[in-house]
C-alpha cells in the first residue's frame, strides 16, 4: 500500500509503472496517453526540434499533440491533467514561461541529505550511486509532469567524495543522466570551486594559467560523458566554501573563469549569490547581514558572461518565514539572474507542520517582473521516505513550483486544489476543505512561529523549533536586538541603510514604519512595546495575540483534517503529523509569549495565561 501511494503521488490517475524500455520524451507522452486515453484517440507530431513549445488540438474526442520533442511531453501531460480535473486545454501553442526549471538536490554522497528532512538520498549511498531505476524514472515523470527540467544532483556544499562527481564518476553520471533524458530532465552539478587544489594544482587562482586549462580539460571530458550536462552550480566564497575572493579575484573573475570552460558545450554556470560574512561579531549593531549580497553584486552587474546565471534567494537572508524581497533581483539590470526558493522547509516546519507556498511565490511574483530573472531554482525536499517528502501535503509545493516556474502568474488556489483532487481524489467539497486549509497553512504557522517579520527565533543548528535568543550571541549576523524596552533592528536610513537598496517606491514604504506592512514591521524597524499598530493594538498585544490565535488556528486544522475522506495512508500520516505539529505551536506560542512577557513586563490584556 505505501509503495503505491509513495510511487504514484499525484499521479494517481495514471498506471504505476512505465516500461523500462522509452528512450525519448515522445515515447513518453506516447506510452502515458495510450494508458490514459486508450489508443486510437490520440496522435502525437513531434518536429523534431527540442523546443519545449506544444498545442493541443480536440475533434470529436479525438486529440492531437503538436510540437517539439519536449513540448509534447508536457502537451500530454497538460491533457491529461485536464482531463482528469475537468480544465480547460489551453489556446493556441503554449510553452512553459522559463526555460531552466532547476531543482537543487542537496544531496550528500554518502546518503544524507543536507536540511533533507524526508529519509536519505534517492541516488547516492556510501559515496557511490544507489538507486532503484523504476524510482528514479517515476521521479523523472513526476518532474516532467510539474514542468521541471533540470536536477542538480548534489549540494552546494561540495567535499569529497561529491568533487568526483565530475572526475571518477563520470560513468555514473552518464547512466543516471540517461535516465532522466526521456522525461526532458538534465542534469546539473553542483562543483567545488578549489577543485583543482584537490586535483594536485597549488592554487585555484581563476586567473592562473593552470587552473583555466585544468577545469576547461575537465569540461571537455564531463560534456564527452554528460553530452546534455546543463552546467555547473557554484557556492563560493561563502559559509566557509572556497571562492576566487582568496586569490583577490571578483565574483566576476571567478565565475567567468569557470564558465568560458564550459561555453562550447553551452553549459551555465550558476553562481550563487549567497555570500555574507559568517563570522560577524553579535556586538557589532553597524553591520547588517541584509546589506551583504547587494553590496557585493551591484558593483558586478554587466561584468558577468553570457552563460552566467547568479542564483538569488528570495529574501536578504535565509529562507525565513517572510523576508522582504531581495533587492539584488530587483538591482541587477545586465546580469542574467535566477530566484531561488526552498521547498525543504528549514524554518517552515520541517516537513512536519503543514505549510503550503503557492501564496508566497504568488507575493513573490507580484513584486518582481516575472521575466526580470531568466530561470527559476529550488531546493528540493525530496528524500527515500513515505510519500517522498514525509508529511504527505509537502508534496504539493514540488507540483506547485512546477506549475510556477512553468507560467509565474499560476494562481494559488487553481494549484492548490488541482494538486489536491489529483493526489487525493476526493469530491468537490473535500477537495475545497482541503484546499481552503493548505492555502491558509503560511498564514497560521507565520502567526505561532514567526510574525511581524521577526526571524532566527530557532534552534540553532537544527532550525527546528523555537528558541527566541537562540542566534542572538552568535555569528551568523541573525539578530533580533530583543530588550526590556524594544525589538527589532532599524534598517531605515538611520539605522543600518538597508532599505536604500530599494527602488524609491518601496524603499520609501519600508522606510515609514506607519506604511511599512505590519508582516515586515519588525524586518525594518525597531520598535517599542507599546508601539501602536494600525488596528490600535499595542505591539506587545498584537504579539500575544498572533500567538494564541496562530495555535488555536493550528488545533482547529485537526477535525478538519479528521472529517476529510483522504486515501489511506494519506489520512493516517495527515492526523500523525497534526498532533506534532500542535504540540511545536503551543511550545511556540508560550515560549514565545513568555519571553516578551518576562522581557516587558507587560501582562496580556485579555488576561490569558502566559507562564513565567
Ligand atoms: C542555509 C542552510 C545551509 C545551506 C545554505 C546555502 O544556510 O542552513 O545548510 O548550505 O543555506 O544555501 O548555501
Amino acid at each position: 500500500m505505501i509503495e503505491t501511494v509513495y510511487s504514484r503521488a499525484w499521479l494517481r490517475c495514471l498506471r504505476a509503472d512505465l516500461p523500462d524500455s522509452l528512450t525519448s520524451p515522445e515515447e513518453v507522452a506516447k506510452c502515458e496517453l495510450a494508458s490514459f486515453l486508450g489508443k486510437g484517440c490520440f496522435e502525437i507530431k513531434a518536429d523534431g526540434s527540442s523546443s519545449e513549445e506544444y498545442s493541443i488540438k480536440e475533434s470529436n474526442g479525438f486529440y492531437t499533440i503538436s510540437g517539439g520533442k519536449a513540448g509534447v511531453l508536457y502537451g500530454a501531460y497538460t491533457l491529461i491533467f485536464a482531463l482528469e480535473t475537468g480544465a480547460a486545454l489551453p489556446n493556441g501553442s503554449v510553452k512553459p514561461y522559463y526555460p531552466l526549471r532547476m531543482l537543487n538536490s542537496w544531496d550528500n554522497m554518502e546518503g544524507s541529505w543536507e536540511r533533507g528532512y524526508a529519509g536519505r538520498s534517492l541516488w547516492f549511498d556510501i559515496g557511490e550511486f544507489c538507486y532503484s531505476e523504476k524510482r528514479i524514472r517515476f521521479l523523472g515523470r513526476m518532474l516532467a509532469s510539474a514542468g521541471i527540467n533540470v536536477l542538480v544532483i548534489n549540494t552546494v556544499n561540495v567535499h569529497y567524495p561529491a568533487q568526483e562527481l565530475i572526475r571518477d564518476k563520470l560513468s555514473g553520471l552518464a547512466r543516471f543522466a540517461a535516465l532522466l533524458r526521456p522525461f526532458n530532465v538534465r542534469l546539473m552539478v553542483s562543483v567545488d570551486f578549489a577543485m583543482p587544489l584537490a586535483a594536485g594544482l597549488t592554487t585555484a587562482d581563476p586567473l592562473d594559467k593552470e587552473v583555466i586549462d585544468w577545469w576547461r580539460e575537465r569540461a571537455r571530458c564531463v560534456w564527452s560523458a554528460v553530452p546534455d550536462l546543463a552546467g555547473f552550480m557554484v557556492k563560493a566564497d561563502s559559509e566557509h566554501r572556497p571562492g576566487p575572493n582568496e586569490y583577490n579575484r571578483t565574483h566576476a573573475e571567478g565565475a567567468n573563469m569557470l564558465a568560458r570552460a564550459i561555453a562550447p558545450y553551452g553549459g551555465k554556470l550558476v553562481w550563487r549569490a549567497f555570500v555574507y560574512n559568517c563570522l560577524q561579531d553579535w556586538r557589532d549593531t553597524a553591520t547588517d547581514r541584509a546589506n551583504a549580497a547587494y553590496d557585493l553584486y551591484m558593483p558586478l552587474d554587466g561584468a558577468f558572461d553570457e552563460n552566467v546565471i547568479l542564483q538569488i534567494k528570495h529574501g536578504p537572508f535565509d529562507f525565513q518565514v517572510r523576508e522582504p524581497l531581495s533587492p539584488l533581483l530587483l538591482g541587477l539590470k545586465h546580469t542574467y539572474k535566477a530566484l531561488e526558493v526552498q521547498l525543504a522547509q528549514e524554518y517552515t516546519g520541517q516537513q512536519i507542520d503543514i505549510y503550503a507556498m503557492p501564496p508566497m511565490w504568488q507575493e513573490i511574483f507580484a513584486q518582481m517582473d516575472a521575466e526580470s530573472v531568466s530561470a527559476v531554482s529550488a531546493v528540493s525536499n525530496l528524500g527515500n521516505s513515505e510519500f517522498w517528502t514525509g508529511h504527505p501535503f509537502a508534496l504539493l509545493n514540488l507540483y506547485a513550483f512546477g506549475r510556477f516556474a512553468v507560467n509565474p502568474y499560476a494562481e494559488p488556489r487553481a494549484v492548490i486544489s488541482e494538486w489536491a483532487f489529483l493526489s487525493c481524489g476526493m469530491d468537490d467539497e473535500s477537495t475545497a476543505k482541503l484546499t481552503d486549509l493548505l492555502l491558509a497553512s503560511r498564514s497560521v504557522y507565520e502567526k505561532y512561529a514567526s510574525q511581524l517579520g521577526l526571524g532566527w527565533m530557532v534552534t540553532p543548528n537544527s532550525h527546528y523549533g523555537v528558541n527566541p535568543w537562540g542566534y542572538e550571541f552568535q555569528s551568523w549576523g541573525t539578530y533580533n536586538r530583543a530588550d526590556r524596552n524594544a525589538v527589532g533592528v532599524d534598517r531605515t536610513d538611520s539605522g543600518t541603510g538597508y532599505t536604500s537598496q530599494y527602488p524609491d517606491e518601496l524603499r520609501r514604504l519600508y522606510e515609514n514604519k506607519a506604511s511599512c506592512p505590519d508582516k515586515l514591521l519588525l524586518f525594518f524597524h525597531r520598535l517599542p512595546y507599546d508601539y501602536m499598530m494600525r488596528d490600535g493594538r499595542t505591539l506587545i498585544q498584537r504579539i500575544y495575540d498572533d500567538h494564541f490565535e496562530g495555535c488555536e488556528a493550528a488545533e482547529a486544522m485537526k477535525p478538519v483534517l479528521s472529517s476529510l475522506p483522504l486515501p489511506e495512508p494519506v489520512k493516517e500520516a495527515a492526523l500523525r503529523f497534526i498532533e506534532e505539529q500542535i504540540k511545536n505551536a503551543r511550545e511556540w506560542r508560550d515560549v514565545i509569549n513568555t519571553f516578551f512577557h518576562r522581557l516587558s513586563g507587560i501582562p496580556d490584556a485579555r488576561g490569558r495565561r502566559i507562564y513565567d
